[in-house]
C-alpha cells in the first residue's frame, strides 16, 4: 500500500534548492585523510515513495552537522532496510515512513531495531503520510522513536532542524556509549593485568590493551629514561615505528614532569601518558596514528593510573617472592650442614622433579593440579624436601652402617618435622614455595600403595609434589655414591623403578620420568 502523501511545504521549498549530482555528494571528492577526521553521518531513509527519497536528499544534501557532511542510503522497503541496518552498523538516523509493504511494516521496523538488533542509538524519526494510521499519541507511547512527524506539516526548515536534533542527540549517546566501552576495557585491562605475574609481560600487555583502546591508534610504545638524557623503548604493540621528534620531546617532557603531573600531552599524530609508581621511575605511554578523539585521553590517563598500581603491586610480589626464594636457599643450606647428601644432589633431585611436572603437564595428567605455576615451583620447593633432619640427632644422622629399629624410627621423623617447619614458615600462603616445600617435605617417603610413612597415605591421597619428588629423591639417591652404598647402574635403577610402579610410585609419574629419560638421558 502506498502513502497519499502530502509533502506540499517541503516539495516547494526543494524546488528552490540546487539539484546537482545529491546523489554522490559525500566521500568521492575528498580525500582518505578528511574522510577518516571527519566521516559523514549516515541517515538512512526508508520510504516506498521514490519521490520522498529524491527531495530529502536535495533538501539534507548539503548540510553539514559538526563539519561532517551527510550520507544518505535509501530502502524502499522494510525488509530493504533491514538488510541495510545489518550491513551499517554506524547509521545515525532514519526517516522512516509507516505504511509500505504493510500498514505497520515501518512500526515492526522499529521493534525490530529496539528488540532484536537491540540498537537503542540510532534515532527514529517517524514521517507518515497516514497520520490515522499511526496516530501521534499511541505510536510515541508503544514504540520507542525519537520524532514524529506527519507529512503535510513537514516543510523543509522543520525536515532540517528534526535531522539535526537527531544527529546532535545520536552524538551525545554515541559519546557516552563510547566511554562507557573504553571504561570498560580499562577495567577489563586492569583486571588482566593485575593476574601478571612477570615484568615483561605486563609491559607487553600494556602497550597491546592500549594500542586497542585508543581509536586510530596504529602504535603503541612504552619509554622510560635511556642513556644520555635519550628514550628507551620498552615495550612496543601495532605497527612498528619510532615516534617523531615532537613525540619524542613530549615523552622526556612527561617522564621528567612533576609528580603529580599526570596529564596527557596529545600532538596531531601522538599521544603521551606517564606512569608513576610509588618507587620507581616513572614511564611514558606513547601513542601514535590519530586522529585521536578527544574522549579517549581521560581514558588514557585512567589506563595509566592503574598500570601504576599494577606495576607497584608487581613489584611487592617480585620482592616477596625474591625474599621466598632466599628463605628456601637458606633453609636448604641448613639441611645441608646436617645431612652429608651434597648440594648437587638437591639440585639434580629439583631439575628432575620440574621435568617430570612439565611432562606430566604436557601430557595433560592431573589438570586439577598441574598447572605453570606448579611446574616453576616445584624444582625450587624440592630444595626443602629433608630440612626436617635438622630435628635428628647426629648419632642417628651421621651414623657409619644400618639403623637399628628404634634409630630408623626416629629418622622417619624428619618428614614431619620438616612439614611443621615449613607449615609455620608459610603461614596462610598455599601457593609459595614454603607452602607446597612443606606438602613434599611431609610427602616424599609416602608410598602409592600405602606402605610408607609418615601417615600412610595411599594413592592420589599423597600430595602430587610429594609423588613425584619421591620418584626423583630414590632414583637420584641410587644413582649416586652415599657413605653407606655404592652406585648403582642406570640399568639398575630404572629396573627398580619399574619394579616399583604402583607399589612405591604412581604408575603415571614412572611413566612420565621414563619419557623423560628416554627422550632427555640420565645426564640431565
Ligand atoms: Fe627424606
Amino acid at each position: 500500500m502506498v502513502d497519499g502523501c502530502n509533502r506540499g511545504g517541503m516539495a516547494e521549498e526543494a524546488r528552490r534548492q540546487p539539484v546537482g549530482d545529491v546523489l554522490e555528494f559525500a566521500a568521492e571528492t575528498v580525500d582518505a585523510a578528511d574522510v577518516r577526521r571527519n566521516p559523514p553521518w549516515q541517515i538512512l531513509i526508508v520510504d516506498d515513495d521514490h519521490e520522498v527519497h529524491a527531495i530529502t536528499r536535495v533538501v539534507l544534501g548539503e548540510m553539514t552537522f559538526e563539519e561532517r557532511p551527510v550520507r544518505f542510503l535509501s530502502a524502499y522497503t522494510a525488509r530493504q532496510a533491514r538488510s541495510l541496518l545489518a550491513e551499517n552498523p554506524g547509521i545515525a538516523a532514519i526517516l522512516l515512513d509507516v505504511v509500505m509493504e504493510t500498514d505497520d511494516a515501518g512500526l515492526k521496523l522499529v521493534r525490530h531495531i529496539r528488540e532484536e538488533m537491540g540498537n537503542r542509538q540510532i534515532r527514529i524519526i517517524l514521517r507518515t503520510g497516514q497520520p490515522g494510521q499511526a496516530p501521534e499519541r499511541q505510536v510515541i507511547a508503544a514504540y520507542d522513536i525519537n520524532d514524529y512527524k506527519a507529512k503535510s506539516e513537514l516543510t523543509a526548515q522543520k525536515l532540517y532542524t528534526a535531522t539535526v536534533a537527531a544527529l546532535r542527540s545520536y552524538q551525545h549517546i554515541a559519546t557516552i556509549e563510547r566511554g562507557r566501552q573504553g571504561l570498560e576495557r580499562v577495567m577489563e585491562a586492569a583486571v588482566h593485568l593485575a593476574g601478571l605475574r612477570s615484568r615483561s609481560q605486563f609491559l607487553a600487555g600494556l602497550v597491546g590493551r592500549a594500542s586497542a583502546l585508543v581509536t586510530n591508534a596504529t602504535t603503541a610504545l612504552l619509554c622510560g629514561a635511556g642513556e644520555n638524557g635519550g628514550v628507551a623503548i620498552l615495550a612496543e604493540a601495532g605497527l612498528p615505528a619510532d615516534p617523531p621528534a615532537e613525540a619524542v620531546a613530549d615523552i622526556a617532557a612527561a617522564l621528567a614532569a612533576a609528580p603529580g603531573d599526570g596529564q596527557v600531552r596529545w600532538g596531531v599524530r601522538h599521544g603521551v601518558a606517564v606512569l608513576r609508581g610509588r618507587d620507581a621511575a616513572p614511564l611514558a605511554l606513547c601513542l601514535l596514528g590519530g586522529p585521536f578523539a578527544e574522549g579517549d585521553r581521560p581514558l588514557l590517563e585512567l589506563l595509566c593510573t592503574k598500570a601504576a598500581v599494577g606495576l607497584d603491586n608487581l613489584r611487592l610480589y617480585e620482592r616477596l617472592n625474591e625474599a621466598q626464594v632466599a628463605t628456601v636457599h637458606a633453609l636448604g643450606k641448613l639441611a645441608e650442614y646436617k645431612d652429608e647428601v651434597t648440594g648437587d644432589h638437591v639440585k639434580r633431585l629439583g631439575r628432575w622433579a620440574t621435568a617430570i611436572a612439565r611432562e606430566l603437564h604436557a601430557r595433560g595428567d592431573f589438570p586439577q593440579e598441574l598447572d605453570d605455576w606448579f611446574c616453576d615451583t616445584i624444582g625450587l620447593a624440592s630444595v626443602l624436601h629433608d630440612v626436617g633432619k635438622v630435628g635428628i640427632p647426629d648419632a642417628i644422622l651421621r651414623k657409619p652402617g644400618r639403623l637399628d629399629e628404634a634409630e630408623m624410627a626416629v629418622m622417619r621423623d624428619h618428614a614431619s618435622i620438616g612439614g611443621s617447619i615449613l607449615r609455620d614458615a608459610c603461614g596462610g600462603d598455599r601457593r609459595g614455595y614454603l607452602s607446597m616445600g612443606a606438602e613434599i617435605a611431609e610427602s616424599h617417603h609416602e608410598k602409592f600403595d600405602g606402605s610408607g610413612y609418615p601417615r600412610g597415605l595411599v594413592g592420589d591421597a599423597i600430595p602430587l609434589a610429594g609423588r613425584i619428588v619421591a620418584v626423583a629423591d630414590v632414583f637420584d639417591a641410587l644413582l649416586h655414591r652415599r657413605p653407606y652404598k655404592k652406585a648403582w647402574d642406570i640399568a639398575e635403577v630404572l629396573d627398580l623403578l619399574r619394579a616399583e610402579s604402583g607399589r612405591h610410585f604412581d604408575p603415571r609419574v614412572v611413566d612420565a620420568f621414563l619419557a623423560v629419560l628416554t627422550r632427555e638421558g640420565a645426564g640431565v
